[in-house]
């Protein structure tokens, strides 16, 4: 069977992690064809000449199964990724705040154009969770949905908690070792996994959400003190992002620093490791615990992309509905 023929677009963190995978995995059958980046004169891991296309050629050369898109810029990313979808392609993403952004859109070309778009990198790195709740959904009903959904952030604390480190110190290391974005107050803010739950809010519940309508609290305000006080008491501090189904139907939507005890699972992620747990009703508790950043856990997600894209394999998408928030929940009726 011929390769899979790769347009990549973004040789970043993720598109280098990708491309590495692919060189370790000549049995894989997919090669990246052709690699497209916004500034091709910056010193890289690969010769100049590896980068001698657009963007915009990419999209245009037939000869390509499959365009990943791994930029930065999410305007950027939409222009792209949208085009490619008119032309009923196949295309990996792994911006969460553009797929968050404009989800209803991107449904929409699909089923218009008959392209596919998966994005399973764009939600806690190598944890295979878009995935595992499009396999809930529609099954049984979900209580919540929870989790630590940055790895840098929670990169910070568990340096801080362990080690004594400073916040700024612990920063430089997380950015270093290639986990934070580019702009790092959307990883400290907690701007990132707001972008990560609304798109789980989608998969899991059928909820299509505005980034502006969650409430976003990150580490800025978090103290080496408060840190202490918690580990004194037994505790660690976390930022967990959730999605809880309440008595009255309704859903909340949030994500905030919260003590986290050792009884929850929660407390064993530490590091750039990101935890998500799904409260089913018949199932009961399930726990997915993953390297949420990095080149090599985040390029394995787009490969698990690749892989699906390979086997026809399409989001469920329940159906989708918008919600009007009311505080932190949503005024939404889950029907269960
Ligand atoms: N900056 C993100 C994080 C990368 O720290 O979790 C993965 O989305």
């Amino acid at each position: 069977k011929a390769p899979l023929r790769i347009g990549l677009i973004g040789f970043g963190c993720v598109g280098q992690g990708l491309y590495d995978i692919l060189q370790h995995l000549p049995g894989f059958g997919a090669e990246v064809r052709r690699i497209a980046v916004k500034n091709p004169a910056k010193p890289r891991s690969l010769p100049a000449e590896a980068f001698s296309f657009r963007a915009d050629e990419l999209l245009q050369d037939p000869e390509l199964d499959v365009l990943v898109e791994v930029i930065d810029d999410a305007a950027e990313a939409f222009r792209l990724v949208s085009t490619a979808l008119r032309q009923g392609r196949q295309v990996v993403t792994a911006n969460k705040a553009m797929v968050a952004r404009h989800l209803p859109e991107l449904v929409a070309l699909q089923h218009e154009f008959g392209g596919t778009l998966l994005y399973e990198a764009a939600v806690c790195g190598s944890i295979p969770v878009v995935r595992t709740l499009d396999a809930y959904f529609g099954q049984e009903p979900l209580r919540s949905v929870s989790g630590i959904f940055n790895g840098s952030s929670n990169y910070v604390l568990t340096r801080m908690g362990q080690d004594g480190s400073e916040y700024a110190v612990a920063l430089a290391e997380a950015q270093q070792q290639g986990f934070a974005e580019t702009d790092p107050s959307l990883d400290m803010a907690a701007f990132d996994p707001r972008s990560k739950l609304v798109i789980l809010a989608a998969h899991a519940y059928g909820v299509l959400l505005e980034p502006e309508q969650v409430l976003n609290l990150g580490i800025e305000n978090v103290s080496a003190t408060d840190i202490s006080y918690a580990a004194v008491a037994g505790q660690k501090i976390k930022v967990v992002a959730g999605l809880y189904l309440l008595p009255n139907h309704q859903l909340s939507v949030l994500v905030t620093p919260q003590f986290v005890d050792p009884t929850s699972a929660l407390y064993t992620v530490d590091d750039e490791f990101n935890g998500v747990v799904i409260e089913a009703e018949f199932a009961g508790p399930q726990f997915l615990r993953g390297r949420g950043a990095g080149g090599h856990p985040t390029g394995s997600a787009v490969l698990s992309d690749i892989a699906a894209l390979r086997n026809q394999q399409r989001y469920a998408y329940p159906k989708l509905t918008t919600a009007t928030p009311l505080a932190y929940t949503t005024d939404l009726e889950i029907e269960i």
